[in-house]
């Protein structure tokens, strides 16, 4: 079992609040994703619940039981960092089974679960290696499986990728959403890349100095983001927002239209343009587009269109995927 539950939790260093209020309810079994600019507090929060720092006030409980005041290795849950710290002198077995030779396991008990552990990490034919004779993806591997020994109720993930190359974090990041799939075991992951949040995440949580913005699945926030802040968050490229007149026109403060939602054209459309600078991606073509009245609006068009810098043309807002927001920044 793997349930959290925050109720009113707050985190405070000396006189400065990093987390005001939060209240959050983790599911047995789910993959929830914390993302969030830097320094908005997610590692802080992931440390509150492993019990690496203490709560200021309110209450986490964890399959019922209060852990508030209960000491980290009493929590069952098992946390992978950012830099996995190996031991460079033992191998990757001995690694795995570290925990569970503190914890006085048998030899027979500890083998077998090394043994499976390496088995579902793809690590069999590594065993036997120290940790210097492996790439940097297969030690985060051997990190989470120190991890997976353990049977934790939770997996706690700080930025657990984010010392990879693009190509391995990609590669990774499926690893470890099938082992999620093998496993079934609540996962919490910490990132500010919002593409692995999107793509991992059964439940985003999107944090901005120490509140909840939103939680919700990837495509609710995707497709109803509550706030600017969420709305400019998620997506990549990012959701174009725009005030003023055209705003105006469809009663909101600010208007938000995602690149890949607004149409082009050489010869007649809502908004006229100039296209700036064309990144030509071969799957899709973004056009940074300098529209009159309105600002730079960037644009995902897919495939290969043949517009280039300088080319006048003409935008059309996608009206039924427009977002309106009023003056408090919040969705109408
Ligand atoms: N021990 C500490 N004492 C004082 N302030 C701290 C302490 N730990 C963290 N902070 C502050 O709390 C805020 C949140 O830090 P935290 O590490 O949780 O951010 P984060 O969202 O994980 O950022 P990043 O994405 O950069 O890892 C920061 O402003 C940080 O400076
Ligand atoms: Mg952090």
């Amino acid at each position: 079992m793997g349930n959290i539950t925050l109720k009113n939790v707050s985190k405070s260093f000396g006189a400065t609040i990093i987390i005001p209020n939060i209240d959050l309810v983790i599911e047995d079994g789910e993959f929830v994703v914390f993302v969030g600019p830097s320094g908005c507090g997610k590692s802080t929060l992931l440390r509150l619940i492993a019990g690496l720092e203490d709560t200021s006030s309110g209450t986490i409980n964890i399959d019922g039981r209060d852990v508030t005041s209960e000491a980290p290795g009493k929590r069952k849950l098992a946390m992978v960092f950012q830099s996995y710290a190996l031991y460079p002198h033992m191998t990757v077995a001995k690694n795995i089974a570290f925990p569970l030779k503190m914890a006085g396991e048998s030899k027979e008990a500890i083998e077998k679960k090394v043994a499976d552990a390496a088995r579902v990490l793809n690590l069999t034919n590594y065993l036997e290696r120290r940790p210097g004779q492996l790439s940097g993806g297969q030690r985060q591997r051997v990190a989470i499986g120190r991890a997976i020994v353990r049977q934790p109720s939770a997996f706690l993930f700080d930025e657990p990728l984010s010392n990879l190359d693009a190509a391995l974090r990609g590669t990774m990041r499926l690893e470890i959403s099938e082992l999620h799939h093998q496993l079934k075991t609540t996962m919490i992951y910490v990132t500010h890349d919002q593409v692995e949040a999107m793509t991992m995440a059964d439940k985003i949580v999107v944090l901005n100095a120490g509140n909840i913005e939103q939680v919700g699945s990837p495509m609710e926030l995707y497709k109803t983001p509550k706030n600017l802040f969420v709305a400019g968050f998620i997506g990549s490229p990012r959701m174009n927002l725009i005030e003023g007149a055209p705003a105006d026109k469809h009663g909101a403060k600010t208007i938000g239209i995602r690149p890949e939602h607004l149409g082009i054209s050489r010869s007649a459309g809502e908004w006229k343009g100039k296209v700036g600078v064309a990144e030509h991606l071969g799957s899709d073509t973004f056009l940074h587009v300098h529209a009159d009245g309105i600002g730079m609006v960037t644009v995902r068009a897919e495939g290969d269109v043949g517009v280039s810098h300088g080319d006048d043309i003409y935008l059309t807002p996608d009206a039924a995927k427009l977002h309106r927001f009023g003056a408090d920044g919040q969705a109408i």
